[in-house]
């Protein structure tokens, strides 16, 4: 970190790094504790001795996902799986170090580059059918959002900084299912082709995993609108440009 520190000098930072296998984590939480939790400790300790603030991205599971409605700043977290454990003691460890820090909570994220859902849906195009989770909530968040929204946030940092907790949350809510819908939806109008799987919608029992998933990721994003004026961006428009990315509209 002082290196790094030596060598940018930075006015701000921004941590997006973390160690985010979930369901691996449920094995290995030392190494997600020791990333998510410690090195976000260090960062904000070098942040202190430089004197600069730190933007620091956190996540929708440090909750049990038992809430009915979109989770605000001031909900109790209460992590259910071991990354969200380690990311919950990152941000307490942020907060501990360093005064000048802000900690913008995400979700459902996708974009053209990276493993996420979107890429997913793309590489199982041609199956015939698909199985997919209908009773997890959440909106999907495109990187490209969150990067506008930090972007945003750091203008303003220069002159009104306001710090501590924050959600991005994204409009409309869905469910994976719904997600999936309107991916192949897209992918379809794009690749000029009428076949698309079959989506069949599941519960999360039939989808079991190593580590559990919280069933409401919704993120009330009041606060940030309040404070910085930042609205809800609509994942269907941010979704259109990932797909474009990926894949060029078919010519007939
Ligand atoms: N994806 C989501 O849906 C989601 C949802 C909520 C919150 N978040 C949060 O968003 C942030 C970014 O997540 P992501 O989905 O972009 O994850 P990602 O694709 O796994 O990227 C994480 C990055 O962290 C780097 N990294 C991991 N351990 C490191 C270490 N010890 N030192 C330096 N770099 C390290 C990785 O580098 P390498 O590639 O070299 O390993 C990778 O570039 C994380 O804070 C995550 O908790 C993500």
């Amino acid at each position: 970190m002082a290196a790094a520190f030596a060598d940018y000098r930075p006015d701000a930072v921004i941590n997006a790094a973390a160690y985010t296998r979930v369901d691996q984590a449920e094995d290995e939480s030392e190494a997600a504790f020791a990333v998510n939790a410690e090195g976000a400790r260090h960062i904000a300790k070098a942040c202190v001795a430089n004197g600069c603030p730190l933007l620091h991205i956190s996540t929708d599971y440090v909750f049990d996902g038992a809430k009915r409605g979109p989770y605000a700043e001031s909900d109790p977290a209460a992590p259910i799986n071991a990354y969200g454990r380690s990311k919950l003691a990152g941000e307490q460890a942020v907060a501990e170090v360093l005064d000048a820090h802000l900690i913008l909570r995400v979700a459902w994220v996708f974009s053209a580059t990276g493993g996420n859902f979107v890429k997913t849906m793309l590489n199982l195009i041609d199956r015939h059918e698909l199985r997919v989770v209908n009773d997890q909530r959440g909106a999907p968040t495109a990187a490209r959002s969150i990067a506008a929204v930090l972007w945003r946030i750091l203008e303003r940092m220069a002159t009104t900084p306001r710090f501590g907790l924050y959600h991005f949350g994204c409009e409309p809510p869905t469910t994976w299912h719904g997600f999936a819908a309107t991916i192949f939806a897209g992918l379809a109008e794009r690749e000029n082709r009428g076949a698309m799987p079959k989506l069949i919608p599941i519960p999360t029992a039939e989808y079991p995993t190593r580590a559990a998933r919280p069933p409401n990721s919704l993120l009330n994003g009041a606060r940030l609108q309040r404070h910085y004026g930042i609205g809800p961006a609509d994942w269907r428009t941010e979704l259109e440009k990932v797909l474009a990315a990926l894949i060029p509209r078919s010519r007939t």
